[in-house]
Parts: C-alpha cells; sequence; structure tokens
C-alpha cells in the first residue's frame, strides 16, 4: 500500500477484511475505526488549548492516587462514548476508572475487551507538551470481567497510540507490522505516511527521568554511567539524553529514530514494581515495538509474556533499539548472578542504603 494513498479504512479493509481469517467476520476493523473517531474527536478538543475552557485539574483522583486534570476525565469520555455503542466490545478499561466499565444495556455486546489510556503525558498538558493515548485490544474468552484483561499482551488482536504533536499521528499494529498515519486535518482523513516502520538496532540516544537515579538498580546505573561516560568509556562513543515525560512522546522517537526509553524498577516506592501499567501502556507500546523490529522488557523478562494480576499492576520498562534493550537486559542477568562488576560511585557506596543487599 502506498504512502500517502491510503487511509484508515483502505488499510483496515484490505489487512483485516479482505484476508481469510478470524478477525475479518467479527468487526476488528471497524471498532478500530471508533478509536480513530475517538482519537479525532480528543485531536480536536487539544487543539483549542486554553480557549477550550478544559485546562487545569478537576479536583479528584484516579485509582493510582494520582490528581486527575479535567482532560483526563474529558478525553475518558470521548473514549467511552464512541466505543460503547458499536456492538463490538464486551468490556472497557481505563488509567481513569477504577474497575472494568460494562457496556451499557442498552447496546449490544460484542467479542472484543479494549483497555486505554486516554490521555498519556497529561502532566505535560497545560504547558501546551506533547501527550497522547494508548490503547489495546483483546479478544473476550469468556465472561468481561477482570480476569478477561488479566492475559500476556502476546494476545493481544491490535494495539496503537495517537500522538497529539504539531501533526496528530495514529500509530497501529494488527500484527503484521508497525504502521504511521497522520490525520488531515481539513479532510478528516487517517492517511498512511509510515509504513512498515522499522526500528534502528544500535542507537546512541536514551530517555531516562534521571532524578530518579539514586533509586535505580545496579544495572540500570551500570548502563547509564556507560553512556555518560561517551567516547572516554567503555562504549566508545557519545550518547545524548532525551526526556519528555511522555511515553507516547518518546516512543514515537524510537519508532522514528531508534534509542532507548527506561522507566525501570526502582525502589524510590518499594511496593511499585515501576511506574508505568501494563494493561494500557507497557503492554501495548511493547507490540508496537516488537511489531518494529525492536525489543521490550521489564530487565528481567519480555514484557509481551508477563501475565498481570492486577487491572491497574505496575510494571517496570525498558524498551527500543534491540541491541541496547538486550544489553541492558544481560546487565541484569550478570547482576543477578553477581557476575557483575562492583558500582563504583562513592556516593552510591555510601548512601547503599537506598540499595538491596547484593545477590
Ligand atoms: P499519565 O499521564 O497517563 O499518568 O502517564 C505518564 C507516564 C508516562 O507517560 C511517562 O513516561 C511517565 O509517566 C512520566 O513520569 P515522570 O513523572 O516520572 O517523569
Ligand atoms: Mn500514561
Ligand atoms: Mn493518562
Amino acid at each position: 500500500m502506498q504512502d500517502g494513498r491510503t487511509t484508515l479504512s483502505k488499510f483496515l479493509i484490505d489487512t483485516l477484511d479482505r484476508k481469510p481469517g478470524p478477525e475479518s467476520a467479527s468487526g476488528l476493523s471497524a471498532l478500530l475505526i471508533d478509536v480513530a473517531a475517538s482519537i479525532k474527536t480528543i485531536s480536536a478538543a487539544l487543539t483549542k488549548g486554553a480557549l477550550g475552557g478544559n485546562y487545569g485539574s478537576a479536583e479528584t483522583h484516579n485509582t493510582h492516587g494520582e490528581e486527575q486534570k479535567k482532560l483526563d476525565l474529558a478525553t475518558n469520555e470521548i473514549f467511552l462514548q464512541h466505543c460503547e455503542w458499536d456492538g463490538l466490545l464486551a468490556g472497557m478499561v481505563s488509567e481513569e476508572m477504577e474497575g472494568v466499565y460494562a457496556i451499557p444495556d442498552a447496546y449490544p455486546r460484542g467479542e472484543y475487551l479494549l483497555a486505554f489510556d486516554p490521555l498519556d503525558g497529561s502532566s505535560n498538558i497545560d504547558i501546551n507538551g506533547v501527550v497522547g493515548s494508548i490503547f489495546s485490544v483483546l479478544r473476550v474468552n469468556g465472561t468481561a470481567g477482570d480476569a478477561a484483561f488479566l492475559r500476556p499482551g502476546r494476545e493481544q488482536v491490535a494495539a496503537g497510540y495517537a500522538i497529539y504533536g504539531p501533526s496528530t499521528m495514529l500509530v497501529l499494529s494488527v500484527g503484521n507490522g508497525t504502521h504511521g498515519f497522520t490525520l488531515e486535518r481539513d479532510v478528516g482523513n487517517f492517511v498512511l505516511t509510515h509504513s512498515d516502520i522499522r526500528i534502528p538496532e544500535d542507537s546512541c540516544e536514551f530517555a531516562i527521568n534521571a532524578s530518579n537515579e539514586r533509586f535505580w538498580e545496579p544495572p540500570v546505573r551500570r548502563y547509564v554511567q556507560e553512556c555518560k561516560d561517551g567516547k572516554s568509556g567503555c562504549r566508545q562513543r557519545d550518547f545524548n539524553m532525551r526526556w519528555i515525560a511522555s511515553m507516547v512522546a518518546e516512543v514515537h522517537r524510537i519508532l522514528m529514530r531508534g534509542g532507548v526509553f527506561m522507566y525501570p524498577r526502582d525502589f524510590k516506592t518499594p511496593a511499585m514494581q515501576g511506574r508505568l501499567r501494563m494493561l494500557y501502556e507497557a503492554s501495548p507500546m511493547s507490540f508496537l515495538v516488537e511489531q518494529a523490529g525492536g525489543m521490550s522488557i521489564t530487565g528481567r523478562e519480555r514484557i509481551l509474556d508477563v501475565k498481570p494480576q492486577a487491572l491497574h499492576e505496575r510494571v517496570p520498562v525498558i524498551l527500543g533499539s534491540k541491541n541496547e534493550v538486550a544489553r541492558i537486559g544481560r546487565y541484569h542477568g550478570e547482576y543477578d548472578r553477581g557476575e557483575d562488576k562492583p558500582y563504583t560511585s562513592p556516593l552510591f557506596n555510601e548512601r547503599s542504603l537506598f540499595l538491596p543487599d547484593p545477590v
């Protein structure tokens, strides 16, 4: 299919509906069109900026105890309204809702489950920074309770995100590569502009919230220190660091030009396994990254193989260029087996109370 000529509908008809397979008869493409409609509506609302009267806090908190912005709630409603009526869904899960959202009785029930983060990076919204939406689609097996959603990410039938930047893009995978569509605003179509995105296997760019450095595990500190040592260190080349604080923006950059994004396990809040949420952040993004030839791990496991235990479970995330992510995975293995060189920063040796006992 030709970049610049193929609309999202054409792409889905060609990729799903005209291919014999379980998805063709069951309306996955129609569901994705409804998700795309949510994204267009959100894009229009965000473009209004402060003039839309939607900036600021809603003065409520979500299930993670995070303050909800007015736009977190408004974008959540947009997803629900566009997707609940079509008879294709059996239930929905969102960052902004505690439990599974049951399809209202007025509408027929379908075969799919949708999990979404309606507004990712919402701390950037009031500063007119880049934000996004992330979504994941599973096929229901039985009743649409919590258990139906608690499946390893490799079982997703579709995953994607929208990025609301200078242009709005939808990046999507239905399991045959990762493809990017740009919103042609005056017409209202998503047009294929980035077919079969491939993440370069090597990279010199990494993204991590460095303010958490003192809480990181030794393998992550080892990797980042080596990057910072640049040409004079063992990597023998200089690295760049980027941090936008919006997972969508980081993953998008990595899909476009490679790199590594990390929100690793840390000891800032020991009870918390990472910062990002499995169902509507880590799992769909890992699917897109793998479909583009990249790699996505917790440090110790492939994320798509992890079976979540709770709807809002968090998970450590290290994703991006294959060779870099594999290296970080190797560092975790060496550390766990006690083969790692001891970390030499005097600061951290002194403050080793932040770290677990070496195994
Ligand atoms: P959300 O706005 O949906 O709560 O998600 C924000 C996430 C993610 O987008 C980003 O990578 C990370 O939180 C930023 O974390 P810091 O606040 O530590 O920078
Ligand atoms: Mn998010
Ligand atoms: Mn969010």
